[in-house]
């Protein structure tokens, strides 16, 4: 997505990390109900680093995503955290940790074969009884057709954007997101982009089946955002064995 990349230096605009405090706070009550004693945790996908910005007040992130561009936005927010670039399905960090959290970037897989290598890949890097926490955007149960809005002014530029999700064929496991961006530079001067993103879309037993299939044991926690219309469900993935 030009998002991660060319426009990368707009995302502050886009989803400013306050818009994140919230959603950290619920994720933070999950985590500790099923792992208590989290002290280090590594992100998958981490991106702008919002959610990092708030959960590192608990326990040390090491904070991994893709994209360059997008880890030196998470660099400005979080200059506390390790930062490393890498492919979740493939990356290897150093160690083992509590806890391994993957928000939203975990919704740009359409197939089985990558979350299972994503699942695998994140046990690697789990201690014995460490934590995989999962953030889907959507499952088959819950995905209604959406149109959003936001964006905000800061520092002289401003950004707007308009999202627009579907699902163009029931029978496969995807769901498409159109992106309008309208940005207003320093100097005035008005640009517009256009983004399409192609998400995953899995049944919740479909979820079940692959975390088993890697060696956990899925728990579906309701998280209900204040603001956010529509029904949410995290993932606390408990080791089996
Ligand atoms: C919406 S952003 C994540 C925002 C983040 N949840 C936060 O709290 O700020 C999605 C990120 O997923 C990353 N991403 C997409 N595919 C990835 C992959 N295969 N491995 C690692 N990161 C990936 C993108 O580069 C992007 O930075």
């Amino acid at each position: 997505m030009k998002l991660y990349k060319e426009l990368a230096e707009w995302w502050p605009l886009m989803s400013p990390h306050t818009e994140y405090e919230e959603e950290a706070e619920l994720f933070l009550k999950i985590i500790k109900r099923y792992h208590p004693a989290v002290k280090d945790a590594l992100e998958f996908g981490s991106g702008g680093g919002s959610n990092a910005f708030y959960l590192k007040k608990y326990f040390s992130m090491t904070l991994t995503d893709l994209s360059p561009d997008m880890l030196a936005v998470s660099r400005e927010l979080n200059p506390d955290c390790p930062h490393l670039q890498g492919d979740m399905r493939t990356i290897e960090v150093e160690g083992t940790y509590d806890l391994v959290f993957i928000h939203d970037a975990i919704t740009y897989f359409t197939e089985k074969a990558d979350l299972l290598a994503v699942m695998k890949n994140a046990k690697k890097h789990l201690k014995p009884d460490g934590l995989l926490f999962i953030m889907p955007d959507e499952y088959t149960e819950t995905f209604e057709p959406r149109t959003g809005h936001g964006g905000i002014d800061k520092d002289g530029r401003g950004m707007r954007y308009l999202e627009w999700s579907y699902d163009s064929d029931p029978d496969d496991h995807m769901l498409v997101t159109e992106y309008a961006y309208v940005m207003r530079d320093r100097d005035g001067q008005v640009t517009h982009e256009h983004d399409s993103m192609k998400a995953g879309l899995f049944s919740m037993p479909e979820w079940d089946a692959l975390l088993a299939e890697a060696g956990f044991k899925a728990h579906f926690e309701r998280v209900e955002f204040s603001e956010e219309p529509g029904t949410y469900f995290g993932i606390a993935a408990t080791q089996l064995e």
